[in-house]
């Protein structure tokens, strides 16, 4: 509990303060957070959840007074969710917002794309979050650490994070969960029914209290891996795309392009042979990204052939896709990397093709992970990706068992392809 207070409190006070009344009555269900547009060089959503039935004001600006615009934002769905679209916004500039509601105002900051000329780009990312009430200690940690690391040079680091899937876990100790609901951050007095996708969004709530503050600051983008998409859970397939409402093309796929890198975002539990509208979609966007200085792909499964993890002799997957329909084409199309997730444990592979050294895959750490996977000791962790030109450079920050910074465990270079 000490760690979470001294992390959180620096990284809070910088981008979130809460003006509350009284925290037990607050009308935030959960605090304003970020969510990427198609068109993140003028435009963002913000979205936040009330406890009851309130209309919102919106104030938002290049410093904070707040003097580029206002708007009033009345309650939009019968859960007392609230979105704003904020447009017409500078490119490469940061902004702060204020949301006002009953006697509470939440504050944060976001960072438009610079323009397509731009040459670099720093960004984060991390795999695996699955967090669940029985098993997310680490989670706030490395969010906090996180938000840490980007207060350290904003003008750079405040971008955006990649997720490579599970993003939570609401199958695991569901009863634990019902059984102590009440003693979850944000009070709520009525409960939808359970096995409800409104039911899930409570699990959202607390998703976003846990983060840290972090998706108020930075946007989090990415895939849905297997515990969003498909293990017989409906009810959390339908609630992810409710709380992320990224600019999907189908499924959950979609791209997005944000300096010099463009993002494809595979959905690898919606069709994607010859054919589908996903493989269509999918060849274009490669074919039309080699244009782009960077190219990189983001996915739950790593496209690449087992053994996936250091000693591990068989394959842990739930993709029918990965390596038969993602490796070749990444290969094809000069991918320049491959980020996903899924093992939970940190690797680093290359896929071979005819010419050149091989089109590299990241599997990042699972980032409320700290387990054995077959005999092997993953430890949660979150990236830091610097393109300069041709180069990237990618720094992972693992925790140990108390949720400590341990190391930066490694610095790889990859050039670009
Ligand atoms: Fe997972």
């Amino acid at each position: 509990m000490v760690r979470h207070g001294l992390v959180l409190a620096l990284a809070v006070v910088a981008f979130v303060s809460v003006l509350l009344t009284a925290a037990e009555e607050s009308v935030f269900q959960r605090a304003p957070y970020l969510v990427m547009t198609a068109h993140p060089e003028t435009e963002i959503t913000l979205r936040w959840r009330l406890t009851a039935a309130e209309t919102s004001v919106a104030r938002w600006g290049t410093t904070t007074t707040y003097t580029t615009g206002q708007a009033t934002v009345p309650e939009m769905t019968s859960d007392h969710t609230c979105t704003l679209t904020l447009r017409g916004l500078l490119a490469g500039t940061q902004y702060f917002y204020a949301i006002s509601a009953g006697n509470e105002v939440k504050t944060g900051s976001f960072r438009t794309s610079p323009s397509t000329a731009a040459d670099s780009l720093v960004f984060y990312g991390i795999g695996d979050p699955q967090v669940a009430p029985c098993d997310d200690r680490f989670f706030p940690d490395v969010c906090g650490f996180m938000l840490q690391d980007v207060l350290k040079l904003p003008a750079e680091r405040q971008t955006f994070c990649v997720v490579t899937g599970d993003w939570m876990l609401p199958s695991a100790c569901i009863s634990y969960a019902l059984n102590y609901v009440n003693a979850y951050s944000t009070p709520r007095p009525h409960l939808p029914a359970p096995d409800s996708p409104e039911r899930v969004d409570l699990w959202w709530d607390e998703w976003f209290t846990r983060a840290a503050g972090l998706p108020a600051a930075l946007p989090f983008v990415g895939c849905v891996g297997n515990h969003d998409a498909d293990q017989g859970e409906p009810e959390t397939m339908l609630a992810f795309p409710r709380n992320w409402p990224f600019p999907y093309v189908g499924g959950a796929y979609w791209s997005f392009s944000w300096g010099p890198a463009h993002f494809v975002v595979v959905d690898e539990y919606s069709p994607l042979e010859s054919g589908t509208e996903q493989r269509r979609w999918l060849e274009a966007e490669l074919r039309a990204s080699r244009t782009a200085p960077w190219t990189i792909i983001v996915l739950h499964n790593a496209p690449v052939a087992p053994p996936r993890a250091l000693g591990q002799t068989e394959p842990d997957r739930s993709s029918l896709y990965a390596d038969g329909i993602i490796g070749p084409l990444a290969v094809e199309y000069g991918v320049d990397l491959v980020l996903a997730g899924n093992s939970h444990c940190h690797s680093l592979w290359r896929l071979p093709e005819p010419h050149g050294t091989g089109v590299p895959v990241l599997v990042m750490a699972g980032a409320a992970s700290y387990e054995l996977v077959r005999n092997i000791l993953c430890r949660p962790a979150y990236y830091r990706f610097s393109i300069a030109g041709a180069s990237m450079r990618i720094e992972a920050e693992l925790f140990d068992a108390l949720g400590q910074s341990v190391e930066k465990v490694e610095t790889l270079e990859i050039g670009q392809r």
